[in-house]
């Protein structure tokens, strides 16, 4: 079901990012390296995903840790004090614990007294469908600051003897800080969907209720992720393009009216691709995954991250986040920076 956010009503404030910021485990680790553990090649990631290396965390790295990391970093360049903020999100399908959520451990790490916090599980989409719901307490005028974080440690529930998905994934977080703003700048629009009837195209079954950590698994595959990638790569190149659109169109606006693209960096074929029946042209198309992999959550703010302190978007830029992930789940957001 789709959902469609702000198409009509123009709100007194937007949600506004003012700063941004990443995170990523220190060991690397390459093509070369992970052909040395399953039969595959530096030529066949390469010219299948784009990917040359990913990061990938220690045992004692965490997802918070991360999050934490990307926060304060993010918090530094809106030169926000943490006792200010009302909310914090952390999206993440690979969170510190069951519970308590990973954003709780955020807002302890970072003395951010006055905000409640959560966690959201949407997968790939998860920064997406958090920035939506961050944009409802901020236009509404309840909220005037609030932290968005999407922050991943896939590597710990990657199956390693899999070459159909260990090459894929990397571990990492970006955040941002939401803020509200009455220039007409920020969230413009945002669109969101979800395809639960598909759910087995991308998932990792247990721990969770049906399989329980207490009970033998029947599969013992089932704790790591399983992907059916020849499916997802159709469905993903559609729903990007279909996403962006949508939200363009909502907008008035066309894609030569863009100044970048920040995708989910899922697979490089994947967003060339979606970027050309776009018709976007190279340079509004941002692309860090030869270096991080997909980090799922967190890859749209790392990739902002990334695009914003490389000086390829400045303040004022129309840009648009697209993402599409497991549940299957799939949005964008299209801001005025
Ligand atoms: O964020 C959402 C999550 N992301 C995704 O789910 C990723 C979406 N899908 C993809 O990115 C691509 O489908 C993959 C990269 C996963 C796979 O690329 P593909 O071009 O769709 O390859 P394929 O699955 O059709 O496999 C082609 C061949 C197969 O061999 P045969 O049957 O033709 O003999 C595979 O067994 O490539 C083989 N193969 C590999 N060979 C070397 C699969 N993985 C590997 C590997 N190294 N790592």
């Amino acid at each position: 079901m789709n959902k469609e956010v702000n198409q009509d009503a123009k709100p007194a404030y937007l949600a506004h990012i003012a700063g941004c910021g990443s995170s990523a485990p220190t060991k690397k680790l390459t093509n070369e390296d992970l052909s040395k553990m399953v039969d595959t090649s530096d030529e066949w990631i390469t010219t299948r995903t784009g990917i040359k290396t990913r990061y990938i965390c220690s045992d004692n790295e965490t997802t918070a840790l991360l999050a934490t990391q990307a926060s304060k970093q993010a918090l530094d360049m809106a030169g926000l004090d943490p006792c200010e903020l009302d909310l914090i999100i952390v999206a993440t399908v690979t969170p510190e614990m069951v519970f308590p959520s990973t954003a709780c451990f955020v807002q302890k790490n970072i003395e951010a007294v006055n905000a409640w916090a959560f966690d959201l599980s949407a997968a790939c989409s998860g920064f997406i469908y958090s920035l939506s719901i961050a944009q409802q307490f901020i236009e509404s005028g309840k909220y005037k600051n609030a932290l968005i974080i999407g922050a991943e440690t896939l590597s710990k529930i990657t199956n390693w003897q899999d070459r159909g998905s260990c090459i894929l994934f990397g571990d990492g977080a970006g955040a941002v800080v939401l803020q509200r703003n009455s220039d007409g700048k920020g969230i413009l629009y945002s669109t969101m969907s979800s395809d639960g009837s598909n759910w087995e195209a991308l998932s990792c079954e247990a721990y969770g209720s049906k399989y329980p950590a207490c009970k033998k698994l029947d599969d013992p595959d089932k704790i790591y992720m399983s992907i059916k990638g020849r499916e997802v790569y159709q469905q993903a190149v559609r729903r990007i393009v279909e996403s962006v659109k949508h939200c363009l169109k909502k907008f008035d606006l066309t894609t030569e009216d863009l100044d970048m693209m920040i995708s989910h960096q899922m697979n490089a074929r994947i967003i060339e691709s979606a970027s050309k029946r776009l018709k976007l042209p190279k340079e509004k198309v941002f692309m860090n995954i030869a270096e991080y992999g997909n980090t799922s959550a967190a890859s749209v703010p790392i990739a902002f991250n990334e695009c914003y302190r490389q000086g390829k978007i400045k303040k004022g830029d129309k840009v648009i986040f697209v993402a599409f992930g497991a549940g299957l789940t799939w949005g964008a957001t299209l801001i005025q920076f």
